[in-house]
């Protein structure tokens, strides 16, 4: 049915409820009454970042929160419109033009085009399309990566690598680490993907799930959304679940698995969901800034200095992301593997 269309395909052909492959079970779908409504992640100015309270709200929110967003971040406006532009051009485009990214299609493994996070794994399919483009060099992103979005893509990520850069400053400052060299960049910053996120009216908001409970597998990760909501943040702090308001120009900044391993344990990468709308069509973009595959990841020297004992052991990174993409979002349980 609507082959190659992904889950926008299904949405519009407009049907009474949604097929029952997308049904989730009870469990997983979010309880309204678990929605915390009194709390909100943090917001940052990051034009005030000289003020030395800035950098510590910012280490504060990756300890207790795991999820802030930042406000006068230096990401040109223009640009972030741009690239949801270019996100709507390309879930715009015909199936068959979008279907030539395909897993069983597409010409690189850096470029991919898909519906649901793993179809196979899951118990039931998340409402979401996506694509995602692994950044290996400019040249690769601009012969492999689709022509409607290929600039948009790169010029947003290039942007934000200074206020990825202040981030980590600030952030390795309260772990004892001074400078980022060579081989720490690697680890913090080393390689890049970024994903455009599409997910389509629902019919059934309240039986699906557009992204499955979750922690990203990156060191950072920075999104954008545009204003209809839906990304709702576990508390680390109390029980519940709270909600991510669309704030106009604002980027989110959330703390990865990676940075939750390099930091011990400090700073925290909490599971975060999406639920489905059901009045319009929601957009984001997220950039994870990633180790390099390559790259064994721990407890930096720096944190363990003065005794305090490791609760992560030595990992090599794409085993870390290899045990994370073999199975379907189930929470948090990935980090285990590091243990
Ligand atoms: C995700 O965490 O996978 C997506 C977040 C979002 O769409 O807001
Ligand atoms: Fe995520």
């Amino acid at each position: 049915v609507n082959k190659g269309n992904g889950v926008k395909g299904l949405a519009e052909m407009e049907l009474p409820c949604v097929p029952k492959q997308y049904i989730q079970p009870i469990e997983e779908r979010l309880d309204m009454d678990t929605v915390v409504t009194q709390d909100f992640i943090p917001i940052i100015d990051m034009s005030m970042l000289e003020d030395p309270q800035v950098a510590d709200s910012i280490c504060d929110a990756a300890e207790n929160w795991g999820f802030f967003q930042v406000i006068n971040h230096g990401v040109p406006l223009d640009i972030l419109d741009d690239v949801k532009q270019a996100t709507h051009r390309f879930f715009g485009l015909p199936a068959s033009d979008k279907l030539k990214y395909s897993k069983e299609n597409s010409s690189t493994n850096n470029v991919r085009y898909g519906t649901s996070f793993i179809p196979g794994a899951e118990r039931a399919l998340e409402w979401k399309d996506f694509l995602s483009l692994f950044y290996s060099s400019d040249q690769d992103a601009s012969a492999f990566w689709p022509p409607e979005c290929k600039d948009a893509a790169l010029k947003y990520m290039k942007t934000s690598e200074p206020l990825i850069k202040r981030l980590l400053e600030a952030l390795m400052t309260r772990l004892n680490v001074k400078e980022i060299d060579e081989s720490k960049a690697s680890l913090l910053m080393g390689s890049k993907r970024i994903n455009l996120n599409y997910y389509p009216i629902c019919p059934n908001p309240e039986l699906t799930i557009g992204v499955g409970r979750h922690s990203d597998v990156s060191t950072l990760t920075i999104l954008l959304q545009d204003d209809i909501g839906g990304l709702y943040v576990r508390r680390i702090k109390g029980d519940g679940w709270i909600h991510v308001p669309p704030i106009g120009g604002a980027l989110v900044i959330n703390i990865g698995d990676a940075l939750q391993i390099l930091s011990n344990g400090r700073y925290k990468s909490v599971e975060h969901r999406v639920v489905a709308n059901g009045r319009s069509n929601r957009i984001s973009v997220p950039i994870f800034v990633n180790p390099r595959p390559k790259d064994m990841i721990g407890p930096l020297p720096e944190v363990l200095e003065s005794g305090e004992k490791p609760v992560y052991k030595q990992v090599l990174y794409s085993d870390y992301t290899k045990h994370f993409f073999r199975k379907a979002h189930d929470g948090k349980e990935t980090l285990d593997f590091a243990k």
